[in-house]
């Protein structure tokens, strides 16, 4: 997730606009800046990684000619934040400018194709393709405008995007195009602004436009003009008038950033789906051939290892050991070894007992990779291979959107594993890489159907002075996930364990009303978990189950009940499950009075052992 802003201004210089615009454009990724005017005919350009403020101080962002502009603020997917690859790119002739926010799928395709055409490019992104697509359309066909050439370039790009992009050849204008990510427009009597986001330029004017999916965009200083990308044909569509201050626009009008990333998690699985092909094999490669496998991790990324030890094993036949970071020096520091491969898991890349375990097994001779959703993080810098979990910045101290991008990167290459290694059917593997691409839109049904009725939930729990999650094989993993989101944010006292467990010890704290949350899609563990249930309904318990949509069998059982769509398979389960859960802990927290944000005692990412 990137911030991308444009203007195109009456009089007066775009730079320190662009500047401003992207400070507030910050929480959708920082880690490298850049900004393009152009004056005169010329294109000036400032690019670094590094924070705004940090680039800013080096390079003076504001110091850029020209009353037309666009910036970039960039959270990496393809290429680790280096300067080479920040934005904007340009193509060989550094004539065409452009920003990007997105995923473009087929790069590697068209960057094969454009080099042999005799393009030469300089960096590692998927958005460098862009202009140099557009160069090569020009140069086969002169006689195209500006908008032509990039209207014909986008019918060979597949992906998400948002761009904005500037040419010498017509200075006057920026051409806009969305597919999937966000692009909105800005306007007042002084010109016209694009941007991922209305933060961008609410401290200029609060008449936005809407950009939907399939539309080009054409800005001038005196107004825009919105295209169809499929038929050309132009589409008329009036400003409308946003009310939100500053604070609420950069949280997109959601209370908190909490609830925010749980919404946005269609769009980041979405993300996950389009991780490059390349990367996947290689990484799946890797732990095809190793000996043993440690899968490291803390906290909520902890569970997601927990869930790919069942992925794994069950996909792949692969046998994998979770184990929590800050246990590994004492537990394997002296047996990990040149056989022993490490797949640690960190939405920060930062977490300090992660690197401690990573580099003592580094320091022994192990193969170390990761999964992280900051590229250019420590982590990264330490494996050997890594691959981004493409869920963008995560403001919220409570792990959601990268838990559910981590439990889809892994399960893609659990899936990578058993095609390699043949243990489940071709059908099979198949059925499952459907039933993948559909869990975006899944969670989105959950989020959109169930969050009324969770928050009631809220509501009637919020007094409970101690909750039990429970479930059965992988869905342990998501019991353990849904305790902590509630500890961690309505610091309610939670106990989660295998429901198999019950009878050895813990069913002796249940007594009457006693919340017990169970975890149970319909998958083999149905049966059981049933069995399970009726032993705490028994000693009086309050059971609140999060079952598959249409489950009458545990309807009648529970006191309340959350549906998930149907047909998901077990392994995918944790997914979709742990939204629900999410969502409750959520709703808890703000029926207590508390900051779901910025909970007491936690920080984002734990820099200290
Ligand atoms: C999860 O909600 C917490 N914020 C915490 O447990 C977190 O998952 C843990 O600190 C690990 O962080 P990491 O994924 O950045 O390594």
């Amino acid at each position: 997730m990137c911030g991308i802003f444009g203007c195109v201004l009456k009089d007066g210089p775009a730079a320190p606009l662009i500047h401003s615009s992207l400070k507030m454009l910050e929480y959708r990724g920082y880690d490298s800046v850049g900004i393009a005017t152009i004056s005169d005919g010329t294109v000036n350009m400032k690019k670094d990684s590094g924070k705004i403020d940090e680039v800013h101080k080096i390079l003076n962002l504001d110091d850029l000619p020209g009353a037309i502009g666009i910036g970039h603020t960039r959270w990496a997917t393809h290429g680790a934040p280096l300067k080479v690859n920040s934005h904007p790119h340009t193509d060989c002739t550094g004539e065409i400018v452009v920003v990007h926010n997105g995923i473009i799928e087929n790069f590697l395709e068209l960057k094969s194709e454009l080099t042999n055409l005799g393009h030469t490019f300089v960096s590692k992104t998927d958005t460098e393709v862009m202009p140099h697509l557009i160069e090569e359309t020009l140069k086969q066909n002169p006689k195209l405008s500006f908008e032509q050439a990039v209207h014909e370039s986008l019918k060979r790009v597949e992906g998400s995007y948002a761009f904005a992009i500037l040419s010498t050849r017509e200075p006057d204008k920026i051409i806009c195009a969305r597919n999937e990510s966000p692009l909105v427009l800005g306007i007042n009597g002084h010109g016209v602004f694009c941007a991922s986001d209305i933060p961008a330029f609410l401290e200029v004017t609060n008449k936005a436009v809407m950009i939907n999916n399939g539309e080009l965009v054409i800005l001038k200083a005196d107004g825009y003009e919105i295209k169809k990308i499929s038929d050309g044909s132009q589409i008329t569509r009036e400003p409308i008038t946003i009310d939100w201050t500053p604070e609420m626009a950069v949280k997109q009008g959601y209370p908190h950033f909490m609830i925010k990333e749980i919404h946005e998690q269609p769009e980041t699985l979405r993300n996950t789906l389009r991780i490059q092909d390349h990367y996947l094999d290689l990484l799946s490669t890797f732990l095809d051939r190793a000996n043993e496998v440690f899968l490291v991790a803390c906290g909520t990324s902890y569970h997601a290892c927990l869930a790919a030890s069942y992925m794994f094993s069950k996909l792949a036949f692969l046998p994998t050991y979770p184990v929590y970071a800050s246990e590994f020096l004492e537990q394997h520091g002296k047996s990990v070894n040149i056989d022993s491969t490490i797949l640690a898991v960190s939405q920060s890349g930062e977490t300090a007992d992660t690197i401690a375990a990573v580099t003592c097994a580094q320091q022994r001779a192990a193969t170390v990779l990761s999964l992280t959703n900051v590229i250019g993080s420590s982590l990264t810098r330490i494996s050997r291979v890594y691959i981004g979990t493409q869920a963008g910045p995560e403001i919220g101290v409570a792990a959601t959107k990268t838990f559910t991008s981590q439990l889809s990167v892994l399960a893609q290459l659990a899936l990578k594993l058993s095609k390699k290694r043949g243990k489940i059917s071709q059908d099979e593997i198949d059925c499952l890489e459907a039933k993948l691409q559909l869990l975006p839109e899944m969670v989105n049904i959950i989020v959109t159907t169930q969050e009324e009725k969770i928050k009631g939930l809220a509501k009637k729990y919020v007094n409970a002075k101690v909750f039990f999650y429970l479930g059965r094989g992988i869905s342990t993993a998501t019991a353990y996930e849904g305790r902590l989101k509630l500890m961690e944010i309505a610091y309610i006292p939670s106990i989660a364990f295998p429901a198999g467990e019950s009878k050895h010890g813990p069913i002796s704290l249940i007594e009457d009303g006693f919340p017990v949350v169970f975890v149970c899609p319909r998958d083999d563990t149905h049966r059981t978990v049933i069995g399970n249930i009726m032993e705490m309904k028994a000693r009086g318990a309050h059971i609140l189950a999060i079952i598959e949509e249409g489950d009458e069998e545990i309807k009648s059982l529970a006191d309340d009940y959350v549906e998930v769509p149907k047909g998901i398979p077990a392994v995918l389960s944790p997914i979709p499950y742990a939204v629900p859960l999410q969502l409750l802990a959520y709703y808890t927290a703000v029926e207590k009075g508390f900051n779901p944000d910025m909970p007491r005692n936690l920080a984002k990412s734990v820099t200290v052992k």
